[in-house]
């Protein structure tokens, strides 16, 4: 039988890029997830050499711009939420709509204020807000000027922008996370660092010199919410794929541990122990860097040690393998990362392997090395959907889905793991991140809306969130309800 703690935190997440739209409303400056078109085709777009964030309307579709509307519907949205019984509520703050350039000293008061709304209304329905700081986006000047997060000057603007938000939601908010999936940078620098092969991709260094700024600047930001309230609690975030070596041939055993600790460990070892781990060297060799190629000051150095995270937050939708000997040629996509197939493990329509017992094996070895609590803040089922006639939603495949990971993070504890909440992701469907599409779906909460942007934008409820209600209203004893739906 499953069994959480009384105060465990059970809800869901989303990303402002991905669901706010009225991306010129009240003042609101543009931003990189803008500037995405829309479709499958969306990562080798940006990845085009002269690609340099040109928002051209009449060559593509932007879905982000309209997102699904919750900017105007976000009271029906919370409302939805708190039906469901959510405890806690993982959203974004868009930079861009708070420092519509990125590097004015002013905030626009009006984008404070959305987010003053939104937080009002999950406190008035009993649901905590988690703020992610930054998700996948930074306001398009900052790229387009600056070139993203290499450049330090970005550090400045970050810090002045968190000391606003912590200062205008601090009293009312008491988790924030930094940079949404920082690791994901080793792959695909775009989303999160502002960095497209134009303004410095290809060069590895520019990768490890944007981490470095980051690193600064999560630190500056534990540093500011902690003077603030020492209540206050602040996690890093990383994309954690559990890796494993594809056979017990010792060079993929080696492999594997190589790759574990570049993708999964490196940047949360710098944010949670404060200071760059012993095989860094190996790293930036590998990739062709090294330390002096770098701007890192002592100062900065001593920033890292003195403010390290409170918490490790993480997203998990599956596993990969690893083959450094070429054993196997059947590959797969995943999560910003694609691969070799597991033969042991089924993929989601979009490639993604699901694989929950590798959820149990990542909260083990995450509390393992760290020993801090853990929050999965992201997991769930990319899925195309279908409404019957009768206007219901039967998707049976999610609950399955949620179902053997939540079991996942019952065992996890029982391990004696320190979880503190699950946040599955798109609790409402959403834009999605790498393609673009609507019908890449993942809420308990279906929205019409097509790849195109067209439809009414009505929310309806799916199978899955009368199952996830009585999950939560069970504290994840019953995950076998039958509902009546
Ligand atoms: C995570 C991101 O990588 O995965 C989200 O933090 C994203 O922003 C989610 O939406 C699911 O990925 P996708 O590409 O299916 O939207």
């Amino acid at each position: 039988m499953t069994k959480f703690p009384n105060n465990f935190l059970w809800g869901g997440a989303t990303a402002a890029n991905q669901l706010e739209g009225g991306w010129q409303e009240n003042n609101r400056g543009p931003s990189i997830a803008d500037a995405l078109p829309g479709g499958k085709k969306r990562m080798q777009v940006i990845n085009q050499p002269n690609f340099d964030w040109t928002i051209d309307e009449k060559k593509y579709n932007y879905p982000n711009h309209f997102g699904i509307d919750h900017y105007h519907r976000y009271k029906e949205d919370i409302t939805l939420f708190a039906e469901m019984g959510f405890k806690v509520y993982r959203f974004s703050v868009a930079w861009s709509r708070i420092f519509p350039q990125g590097d004015e000293t002013q905030p626009n008061e009006a984008g404070l204020k959305f987010y003053d709304n939104l937080i009002d209304e999950c406190l008035k329905n009993n649901i905590e807000p988690l703020i992610t700081l930054s998700h996948y986006e930074m306001p398009l000047n900052l790229a387009k000027k600056y070139g993203g997060w290499k450049n330090k000057q970005l550090i400045n603007f970050f810090e002045h922008f968190v000391r606003i938000v912590v200062t205008r939601f601090g009293s009312k908010v008491r988790y924030f996370l930094t940079f949404n999936e920082i690791n994901s940078a080793a792959h695909f620098p775009a989303l999160s660092q502002g960095l497209v092969p134009e303004n410095g991709a290809t060069n590895k260094k520019n990768i490890f010199q944007a981490w470095h700024n980051q690193f600064v600047a999560s630190s500056k930001a534990v540093q500011i919410a902690h003077n603030f309230n020492s209540q206050i609690k602040v996690g890093c975030m990383i994309l954690y794929a559990t890796s494993y070596a594809y056979n017990s041939n010792p060079i993929n055993q080696l492999s594997n541990l190589h790759n574990n600790q570049n993708f999964n460990f490196f940047c949360a070892d710098v944010q949670i122990r404060g200071e760059y781990p012993s095989y860094s060297h190996r790293y930036l060799k590998e990739n062709g860097v090294s330390e002096n190629d770098l701007d890192r000051t002592t100062d900065e150095l001593a920033l890292l040690k003195e403010y390290p995270v409170d918490f490790i937050s993480f997203s998990y939708y599956m596993s990969s393998v690893i083959d450094a000997t070429a054993a196997t040629n059947e590959t797969v996509a995943g999560n910003l990362l694609g691969g070799v197939k597991n033969p042991f493990l089924k993929a989601s329509d979009w490639g993604w392997q699901i694989d929950p017992t590798g959820l149990q094996i990542s909260l083990n070895e995450l509390y393992d090395r760290y020993h801090k609590p853990l929050f999965i803040v992201e997991n769930g089922l990319g899925a195309k959907d279908k409404v019957e006639t009768n206007g219901k939603i039967y998707d049976d495949y999610r609950i399955n889905y949620l179902k053997y990971h939540i079991q996942a993070i019952s065992a996890a504890i029982e391990d004696g793991v320190e979880v503190m909440g699950y946040t599955p992701w798109g609790c409402i469907d959403l834009v999605s991140a790498s393609t673009g599409e609507m019908s890449k779906r993942y809420g308990f909460i279906y929205v019409d809306l097509d790849d195109n942007g067209h439809g009414t934008a009505k929310r309806l409820r799916k199978k899955s969130f009368a199952w996830y209600k009585k999950v939560i209203e069970t504290n994840g004893a019953d995950l076998d309800n039958t509902i009546n739906y």
